[in-house]
């Protein structure tokens, strides 16, 4: 057995081990969540604390850590406010302006502007989505839970409208190659699908 270096969160510093938990939960996904501010100006940004936490009926949760002075991002006010979000797959092709739109801007400069990414309409929310990529999940705040000393929100939101572009299925399964996901790493790093593994269940059922 290898020594280990071990750690203690409660004793190591708060950035080290956000840099082991950012290290070592790879690669995540990342989701543009799209919210529309009180002053009807679209914002856009990405999050890979970002999964499935429920399927009846479909949610989904971002964790949307505040800013280092403690005020809350741009998204976390509009989901608040308005109790909507949409949240659009990261894919390969956009994945520049996706890091670009992660930059400071101030609320009322739109990141679609600003990125060149074209909004579009929702059916059931009045956030837009983003034209550019192929998966849109319209989603309506279930719940904001705070977690730890600092209150770090974790946003859960219902899907109630899902967009998917048919070039990216294959029959009722969305097509991993076609779909061409990003997914965060650490530090400045995101990664591709690379290969994809296949192995199937010894009586071939889906688990
Ligand atoms: C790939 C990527 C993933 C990110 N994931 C998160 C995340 O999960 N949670 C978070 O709070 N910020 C995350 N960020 C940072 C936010 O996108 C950034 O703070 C953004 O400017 C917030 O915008 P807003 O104030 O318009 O909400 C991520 C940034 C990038 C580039």
């Amino acid at each position: 057995m290898p020594d280990y270096i071990e750690f203690d969160p409660a004793l190591v510093e708060k950035r080290q081990v956000y840099r082991l938990l950012v290290g070592s939960v790879v690669p995540r996904p990342i989701g543009w969540a799209s919210t529309l501010g009180r002053n009807g100006v679209p914002n856009l940004a990405p999050f890979s604390f970002f999964t499935v936490v429920c399927v009846i009926p479909p949610m989904i949760s971002l964790t949307i850590a505040r800013n280092p002075d403690g005020s809350e991002k741009h998204t976390l006010k509009n989901v608040r406010e308005t109790g909507e979000f949409c949240f659009n797959v990261v894919t390969h092709p956009v994945w520049r302006q996706m890091v670009d739109s992660a930059n400071a801007f101030p609320a009322d400069d739109s990141e679609f502007a600003e990125t060149g990414l074209t909004p579009i309409p929702s059916v059931k929310i009045k956030p837009p989505r983003v034209k550019e990529v192929p998966i849109h999940f319209e989603c309506r705040l279930h719940q904001v839970i705070e977690l730890g000393p600092n209150r770090h929100p974790l946003v859960i939101g219902e899907v109630v409208y899902m967009h998917v572009d048919p070039d990216c299925m294959a029959g009722q399964y969305i097509d991993m190659r076609k779909l061409d996901p990003i997914g965060r790493l650490n530090g400045f790093l995101y990664a591709t699908l690379g290969e994809i593994l296949e192995r199937k269940f010894d009586d071939g059922m889906p688990r």
